[in-house]
């Protein structure tokens, strides 16, 4: 079985959050419908509402569900640039940097409905610094639809300052939509403390399925919608994925017991309905980073799951990895690390610092990109550049030693692209090419970790031989 590095593309689901998938699938009934199934239906899409609404420290009415980040992010951006043109406000402002559903969503808008995109720089971090997002806003003044931002970066893992980048913003009057994808799930996300006016979120990225996400809007903005229908949810159409809803809860249950509820509506108790499945998750005996374990559902859920945390807890602690909790379900369970005495957090950064220190023995050459503080990146993200050779290269020789890791940024048509993060930053494309990024997640153990780099040398020197590939490489995006 491959080691996998890769939790950025997508994280494994969780044992419970597929067990209260499978057990939602069953049930009939369209929540929108009036009959007991429909309602049967709609209450567990409601209190899957109220689970993923505490995860994010915002209200149930602020959780729209998607069909995930990318839909969000599109949303988010062109909902809020469509509700703030009477009077007409062209100017979007982002940072170097961003995803690409922000990077193209904006780019349409320009192509397609008159918006001027300003990029705004960042550090060499990464980082966008209040005092640039303040000038840019003193210069453009009332002609700024929104300003859009990575809450922490997906390819180099770097945290931004999102409360004062907020709050920067709201001292002008603009609306900031926040990207918070990859910070879901290894950060506190205070939706409503922050006072952003939107926020993108996906479930896959947290152990829930792909193909459910949310864009979690404050109730005192808008956005004009991109789907048109029934109206079933404020500004999105569409029949609602119950079983889907029901799964994110249960992913979303274990963030809230990482966390808190975050200052939101203070309904962790309640368990991915419907789930009622206990159970031990595979993490903690092998010493694993936990997230793991039983789902639960409403209140039997809570007990399972508050007898589980400990023993998961306990076995990953003991094999020198940590635990994210047990069984998901009820905020009963109160306490995430169990006898592990660590959370799934701290436990992941240990691991990431591990990582990083065992890359830069093994390959002094290699350059750390991000910010090099812990406190300032992702716990589950280490991300390199290596000098001399192709990141793609590197890439398939590790696969072929069972190692699944990303060179962070996209391949289009089979063709490697130069990361446009890099480039923002200011990595210089012959650096940037050789960019690997390392992402650890739940079930990563340190036996996986030390593997990983006794295996780096060999791939680095065969990669450094192979050099750069002669195919042009695709200039950066933004
Ligand atoms: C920062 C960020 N934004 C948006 C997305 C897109 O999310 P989804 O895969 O749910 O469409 C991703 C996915 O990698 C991401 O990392």
């Amino acid at each position: 079985m491959p080691v996998y590095l890769d939790h950025a593309a997508t994280t494994p689901m969780l044992p419970g959050a597929r067990a209260a998938y499978v057990d939602a699938l069953g049930v009939v009934g369209n929540p929108s419908s009036i009959h007991s199934q429909g309602q049967q239906a709609k209450r567990m899409l409601e209190e899957s509402r109220e689970v993923v609404a505490a995860s994010v420290g915002a209200e149930p009415i602020e959780v729209i569900f998607t069909s995930g980040g990318t839909e969000s992010i599109n949303l988010g951006v062109k909902g809020l640039y469509w509700a703030r043109q009477s009077p007409a406000r062209p100017v979007v402002l982002v940072p170097g940097g961003e995803h690409h559903a922000t990077v193209d969503a904006v780019e349409w808008l320009v192509r397609h409905e008159g918006a001027e995109v300003v990029w705004l720089p960042v550090d060499a971090l990464g980082r966008l610094h209040p005092a640039v997002l303040e000038a840019a806003l003193e210069r453009h003044g009332a002609s700024v639809a929104l300003v859009s931002v990575l809450w922490a970066n997906n390819e180099v893992g770097t945290i931004q300052d999102v409360r004062a980048l907020v709050a920067t913003a709201s001292r002008f009057g603009v609306p900031v939509h926040v990207d918070a994808v990859a910070a879901y799930g290894y950060l506190p996300l205070e939706f409503d403390a922050v006072g952003a006016a939107a926020m993108s979120i996906s479930a896959h990225k947290i152990g829930g399925p792909v193909g459910i996400g949310a864009l979690v809007l404050s109730r005192r903005s808008s956005v004009e919608p991109l789907i048109h229908g029934g109206n079933q949810q404020r500004v999105r159409s569409g029949t609602q994925d119950v079983a889907g809803a029901v799964a994110f809860a249960a992913a979303a249950a274990e963030v809230v017991r990482e966390f808190g509820a975050g200052g939101g509506a203070g309904s962790a108790g309640v368990g991915a309905a419907g789930a009622g499945r206990g159970g031990a998750g595979s993490a903690g005996a092998s010493g694993a980073v936990g997230w793991a374990a039983g789902a639960g559902g409403g209140g039997a859920g809570a007990a399972s799951g508050a007898g589980t945390a400990g023993a998961v807890g306990g076995a990953a602690g003991a094999g020198g990895g940590v635990g994210w909790a047990a069984g998901a379900g009820g905020g009963a369970a109160a306490g995430s690390a169990g006898a592990g005495g660590e959370s799934f957090v701290g436990g992941l950064a240990a691991l990431r610092d591990r990582l990083i220190e065992g890359v830069r023995e093994a390959v002094p050459e290699a350059v750390l990109r991000g910010d090099p503080e812990a406190s300032g990146r992702l716990p589950g993200n280490a991300h390199f550049t290596f000098p001399g050779c192709e990141g793609d290269s590197l890439l398939f020789l590790l696969d072929l030693a069972g190692f699944s890791v990303s060179t962070g940024s996209a391949c289009q048509a089979g063709v490697p692209e130069i990361s446009h993060v890099l480039t923002a930053m200011g990595v210089s494309d012959d650096e940037a090419r050789g960019a690997l990024r390392f992402t650890l997640g739940h079930g990563t153990t340190p036996a996986e970790v030390d593997a990983l780099v006794a295996a780096l040398p060999a791939a680095y020197a065969a990669a450094r031989k192979a050099g750069f590939s002669t195919r042009e490489v695709t200039p950066a995006a933004r």
